[in-house]
């Protein structure tokens, strides 16, 4: 269980040109990528991704800034990879976040904080079923994610 997470790289951080180095600080952490996708997503869909945050009051800013430009969506495989990737990326908030994170190199703010991770094995799953369909995945041993 778990050796799968799902990740996004935010609309900031794909317009500032950092997509590939945050790609290789994933690489180099450890994950191999199953799924990968550049996609701009309509408000919609941002709606419907992030409709687990629909009481929140943030949500609506959310909303706006994931549909405000194009994002790369992944599946990513490793041991442990649901709480491995959130130690990788770092505090929501960028300024809590340790040195070495992602989100301490590349976020901007508590919104635009560069990458996406899930949070559980379930949304994980609910977030790469979303994006990718069953013959866009390729794990290591052929195993259905
Ligand atoms: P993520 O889902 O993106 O990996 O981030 P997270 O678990 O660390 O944070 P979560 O609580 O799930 O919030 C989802 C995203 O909403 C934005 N946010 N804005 N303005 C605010 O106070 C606020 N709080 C959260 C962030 O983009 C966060 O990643
Ligand atoms: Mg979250």
């Amino acid at each position: 269980m778990s050796n799968f997470t799902f990740t996004m790289i935010k609309p900031n951080a794909v317009a500032k040109g950092y997509s590939g180095a945050i790609m290789n600080q994933i690489i180099m952490g450890g994950f191999r990528i199953v799924a990968m996708k550049m996609v701009l997503l309509s408000k919609a869909e941002a709606e419907e991704f992030y409709a687990v945050h629909k009481e929140r009051p943030f949500y609506g800013e959310l909303v706006s800034f994931m549909s405000s430009g194009p994002i790369f969506a992944a599946i990513l495989e490793k041991e442990n990879a649901i709480a491995d990737y959130r130690t990788l990326i770092g505090n929501t908030n960028p300024e809590s976040a340790e040195d070495g994170t992602i989100r301490k190199m590349f976020a901007e703010s508590v919104q635009a904080n560069a990458v996406h991770g899930s949070d559980s094995d379930e949304n994980a799953a609910i977030e790469a079923d979303f994006f990718f369909s069953r013959i866009q995945r390729f794990t290591k041993d052929g195993e259905i994610f």
